[in-house]
């Protein structure tokens, strides 16, 4: 079988992304990070036991797949280690199944530290990041004095370029940000030893993607959502690297005419984190009891995340930014309660809350937990699915109704 496909969260991320790679890289060979870094979160259960992703694949949990991470991730080489040692000790085999490309980018300390300051800087202004350094590095990358990982492979030239950049970086903390300059020597001390740790695992990726995306199999795994691109989502208040399609094409070297379907991942309902535009955005008990049934709590700050109905107009835009050709919708069951559901159907602007036209239905008020098939769902439940295909004209071709990877109804093989 070759058939490769883009997957990506259609709106502000928290889709249940990590969920459904898991359950497609049973038939694929490689899954891909293509842009992000340890700014992402997925949660799986596994066997019942939970374990969160930042920055290697989802795929990493399957012994026969290959996790890839592209040049446009941005690598810390700190939490690279904790993710590692986390799947060490729960037994999860590391050697011959990951690759980095030695092109990525580097996050580090002062790129955090920055970050931080930076927001605090910023007061009610503030993007609401997830204090990761992600904004900072990426800055870097596109101002050319970034380090990648290839830097390291040549020590004279690794001090060389980090004593530079940590000086850049010091004036920032201390005259801009008046907040504390980080150590040369501490970060040079820490990364090295990582660095020679995960050496093993640095190449080029891109001819290795190249042949299993023409031979086999591969999962292009985006992280964040459609909303947080740089330049298409709400911006300023998105991250900083652009999780749509084309961050597939220039984040692997991989060329769109290799991807043969495009699946975004819609959540029931929306959800979003940190701060910015919000229309569908519920601020009372159904808002609260959503997060509450919905476990919305952020995998990698712990952050409450706002609730709202879902939000077809961002569900429709996103369907033309990535081209997709089918939806996967995910936690159903969290509606499961509800007596009245409502969709988000149109506004003028993102902020203009006051007059968006909503669509009312009534809920289903039944178990759709663990269903296997189409029809065995309520029919309200049925209906709300199909109102969703009507208004993106896009099928929904699998729906997640729990957190295993057994809780599943699979409609279309999209691998044929
Ligand atoms: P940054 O990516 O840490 O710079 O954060 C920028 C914005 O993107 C903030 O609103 C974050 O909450 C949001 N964000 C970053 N990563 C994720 C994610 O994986 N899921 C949801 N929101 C995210």
């Amino acid at each position: 079988m070759n058939k490769n496909i883009f997957l990506v969260g259609t709106h502000w991320g928290d889709e249940g992304k990590g969920k459904i790679v898991d359950v497609l890289t049973e038939n694929a060979s490689a899954c891909v990070r293509f842009q992000g870094g340890h700014n992402a979160g997925h949660t799986l259960l596994i066997g019942g036991k939970k374990i969160i992703l930042h920055l290697i694949p989802s795929g990493i949990l399957r012994d026969h797949v290959k996790s890839i991470i592209g040049n446009g991730v941005v690598v810390s080489l700190e939490a690279l280690q904790d993710e590692l040692n986390d799947l060490k000790s729960n037994n999860i085999a590391i050697q011959d199944k990951l690759f980095i490309s030695k092109f990525c980018h580097v996050i580090l300390p002062s790129h955090q530290a920055i970050d931080i300051a930076r927001e605090k800087y910023l007061g009610k202004a503030s993007i609401g990041t997830t204090g990761r350094g992600i904004g900072p590095a990426y800055e870097d990358k596109v101002a050319r004095r970034g380090l990648r990982l290839i830097d390291f492979f040549n020590h004279e030239h690794l001090i060389s370029r980090i004593t530079s950049l940590i000086d850049y970086h010091n004036f920032l903390l201390s005259n801009y940000y008046k907040s504390t300059p980080v150590s040369l020597n501490e970060t040079i001390d820490k990364l090295v030893p990582i660095f020679k740790s995960i050496k093993k695992y640095v190449i080029d990726v891109t001819p290795l993607m190249m042949e299993i995306s023409t031979n086999s199999t591969i999962i292009f795994e985006g992280a964040q959502g459609t909303m947080l691109d740089i330049d298409h989502g709400t911006y300023p208040y998105v991250t900083s690297s652009n999780t749509i399609f084309p961050g597939m094409t220039t984040g692997t070297g991989i060329g769109s005419d290799k991807i043969n379907y495009s699946l975004g991942i819609t959540k029931s309902y929306t959800t979003r984190v940190g701060n910015g535009p919000f229309p569908t955005e519920l601020k009372d008990d159904i808002g609260d009891n959503l997060a509450k049934w919905g476990g919305e709590i952020g995998a990698t700050t712990g952050r409450a995340r706002r609730c709202g109905w879902l939000d077809i107009k961002i569900l429709n835009k996103a369907i033309e930014l990535n081209n997709l050709n089918g939806i996967a919708l995910t936690k159903l069951d969290v509606l499961d309660n509800l007596e009245k559901i409502k969709i988000g159907k149109d506004y003028n602007s993102f902020n203009d809350v006051a007059d968006i036209e909503y669509l009312e239905m009534d809920g289903w008020q039944t178990l759709t937990k663990g269903i296997k098939k189409l029809k065995d769902l309520p029919k309200n439940a049925r209906h709300y699915i199909e109102t969703i295909e009507n208004l993106s004209n896009t099928s929904v071709d699998l729906i997640s109704t729990g957190a295993s990877r057994e809780d599943i109804i699979f409609i279309k093989n999209i691998f044929e």
